[in-house]
């Protein structure tokens, strides 16, 4: 089964690149982000309860996440593989993965300096429904503010302004960043692969490098 993991800051590009691994390999893509979301836009409970925590840039409880990726993987569209975007995210949450036998066997880490993470989430503009991600200068739509696929219009996500990006970097390398260790240990262990990749190239690039990996 093909399990993998994106690790990586905000703005790092995991996205980008989730749609595109997605798309190669034909498995889902599940990003937490996005589910989040979702509910936040559908007022569902869920929603009322985790829209301010989205909005202020600090994470969900892990409890909430991990009931919501138990949930995921048991659907069928998960039975070949699927592609964790941006969870885990804390060591708990890798700890719970474990503890559910929740199955990874690659991990990828996109870096990127907090510098050019700013850069990014300012240009960014997002396709909420499907999680597509653009950017105004680095990664344009056919048409502007339009989605490639829908036509529909692009929104910027609230936590993409500096006050709230600056938050978010915060509570990555205080919650998230010590998974790459985490992951590297694993790997040396030998119950699973670990690959970073520089995130400050295009995204063909970035996306060449991993797709190699992919095969491995
Ligand atoms: P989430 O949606 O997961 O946000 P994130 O991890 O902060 O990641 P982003 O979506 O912001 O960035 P990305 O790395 O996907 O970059 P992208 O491809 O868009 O989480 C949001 C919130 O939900 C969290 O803050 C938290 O509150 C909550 N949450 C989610 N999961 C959770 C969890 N597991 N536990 C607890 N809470 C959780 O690219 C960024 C921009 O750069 C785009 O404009 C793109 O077009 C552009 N770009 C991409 N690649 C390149 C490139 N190579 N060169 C130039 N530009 C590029």
């Amino acid at each position: 089964m093909n399990t993998f993991i994106l690790l990586g800051p905000p703005g790092a590009g995991k996205g980008t690149q989730a749609d595109l691994i997605s798309a190669e390999l034909g498995i889902p893509k599940i990003s937490t982000g996005d589910m989040l979301r979702s509910a936040v836009a559908s007022k569902s409970d869920l929603g009322n309860r985790v829209e301010d925590i989205l909005n202020s840039g600090k994470l969900v409880s892990d409890d909430i996440i991990i009931e919501l990726i138990n949930d995921r993987i048991n659907q069928s569209d998960c039975k070949s593989g699927y592609l964790f975007d941006g969870v885990p995210r804390t060591l708990g949450q890798a700890n719970l993965f474990l503890q559910n036998d929740i199955e990874v066997k690659k991990v990828i880490d996109i870096s990127l300096d907090d510098e050019l993470i700013i850069k990014r989430m300012s240009g960014r503009r997002f396709h909420i429904a499907s999680g597509r991600s653009y950017h105004i200068e680095f990664n344009p739509p056919k048409a502007e503010g339009l989605d490639d696929d829908t036509g529909e219009p692009l929104i910027q996500r609230e936590d993409d302004f500096p006050e709230t990006v600056k938050k978010r970097l915060e509570v990555y390398h205080a919650q998230t960043k010590p998974l790459t260790d985490f992951y590297k240990l694993k790997a040396s262990e030998g119950s699973m692969s670990f690959i970073s990749i520089n995130g400050n190239q295009s995204v063909d690039e970035v996306f060449s490098e991993i797709k190699s990996y992919l095969y491995k």
